[in-house]
């Protein structure tokens, strides 16, 4: 067993400021041993991360109490039977446990592996297993197999990366979500190429992300748009070309700019009239990609004619469409040689007492990816 603080949201919906209503409590709880395949995963640096925020708000149900957090860099402490993996192994932590054998992980697209999705939505471990244990008995869910605002956690190895220990913890995190999901969602989803106009809508830690890889992947006009005035001055010092303020303006200003609409529009609000907008905005015969994860009821409603008429694409994107094992390297390798410069997203490191505040920083768009550091 191993004692850990973590914070355990106990109720979803509880209005905001977070800071005063306290739906993450700061709970001393205990971790049973890694099970086969499993490690156990000392946390140095977790990001908050929107999905977290919509978990806390009630947008998206989860099975509650929930341990959050799903954004991370630790170090192995334990490794379970047959989990290849090494004490004093540093790892990322993907929100995606990837089975490596069901239809989907064998196809190689883990971000849709069918057993992990299971896991995830029942708040377990992809085993099955949940680890964290109450004083009073009650077994804390897992959020995304990750539960990484806990000085400890269990996790399976099929979440795990291992990196060089020479990356920072608190840039190593950003690699497990804000990174890979907006990085993916150019590089993959969109598939940037040189010359192309991007447009992305929402600068938050992962719309900044796929900003960063379209601009290295060689987009000529990059256009930033969002409601935060100090979002788009740091996206035009990261590169982009333009910006636009977000509202019912937004789709024009990006034609304009774009001479009728960008190849590529990127959408990482989680707002469905932004994806609306973003549609619009995309020029006849270019593609849509959706990252945000707006409300499960909502449905978007889209001019069916040009979708055919104009050969538009509209994909959805999940985990940035990445392989995590192939894609945090490649990705941190982009950042080492100076091609995605993704800490210039790390706007605050923070504590872990502090991380219902944090939240409420984060839902007034005052931050970009705040990191919780431990130790
Ligand atoms: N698909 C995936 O795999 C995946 C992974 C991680 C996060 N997400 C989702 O991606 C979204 C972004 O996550 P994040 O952590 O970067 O969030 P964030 O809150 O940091 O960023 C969202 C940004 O959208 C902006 N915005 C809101 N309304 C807008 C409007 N009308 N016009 C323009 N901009 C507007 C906000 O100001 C904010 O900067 C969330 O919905 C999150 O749940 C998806
Ligand atoms: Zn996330
Ligand atoms: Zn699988």
């Amino acid at each position: 067993m191993t004692a850990t603080r973590a914070a355990v949201l106990v109720e979803s919906g509880r209005p905001a400021p977070y800071a005063d209503s306290r739906p993450l409590e700061i709970a001393d709880l205990r971790l049973d041993p890694p099970g086969p395949g499993e490690l156990l995963v000392r946390v140095r640096a977790a990001g908050l991360c929107h999905s977290d925020l919509s978990v806390i708000n009630g947008s998206r149900l989860r099975p509650l109490p929930m341990a959050l957090g799903h954004e991370a860099a630790g170090e192995v402490v334990e490794a379970g039977e047959g989990a290849e993996f090494a004490p004093g192994d540093h790892v990322v932590l993907a929100f995606v446990p990837a089975c490596g054998h069901c239809e989907r992980c064998v196809a190689g697209r883990p971000a849709l592996c069918g057993p992990g999705a299971r896991a995830n939505g029942a708040g377990t471990l992809l085993g099955g297993a949940k680890r964290f244990a109450a004083p009073d008995g009650t077994r804390p869910n897992h959020h995304l197999g990750v539960s990484a605002f806990a000085e400890y956690t269990v996790v399976s190895a099929r979440s795990a990366v291992k990196i060089d220990p020479d990356l920072p913890f608190d840039i190593a995190a950003l690699f497990g979500c804000a990174v890979l999901t907006g990085a993916g969602a150019a590089l993959y989803s969109a598939d940037v190429k040189p010359g192309d106009s991007v447009a992305v809508l929402g600068l938050g830690g992962v719309g900044l992300a796929a900003l960063l890889a379209a601009k290295a992947a060689g987009a000529s006009t990059l256009v930033a748009v969002d409601v935060v005035e100090h979002k788009r001055d740091l996206a035009s010092r990261l590169g982009a070309t333009h910006t636009v303020a977000g509202g019912p303006d937004a789709t024009e200003a990006i034609k304009d700019v774009t001479g009728g609409g960008a190849e590529k529009v990127i959408d990482t609000t989680g707002v469905v009239p932004v994806l609306e907008q973003a549609y619009a905005a995309t020029r006849p015969g270019g593609t849509t990609v959706t990252v945000g994860l707006p409300d499960p009821g909502k449905p978007v409603t889209l001019p069916a004619l040009s979708l055919v008429a104009e050969e538009r694409t509209l994909k959805g994107s999940y985990l940035g469409s990445c392989v995590p094992r192939r894609d945090v390297p490649r990705f941190i390798g982009m950042y080492r040689n100076g091609n995605l410069p993704v800490d210039a997203l790390l706007s605050d490191r923070i504590a872990l007492d502090d991380v219902n505040a944090g939240f409420d920083r984060l839902h007034t768009g005052e931050a970009v990816r705040q990191v919780i550091t431990f130790g």
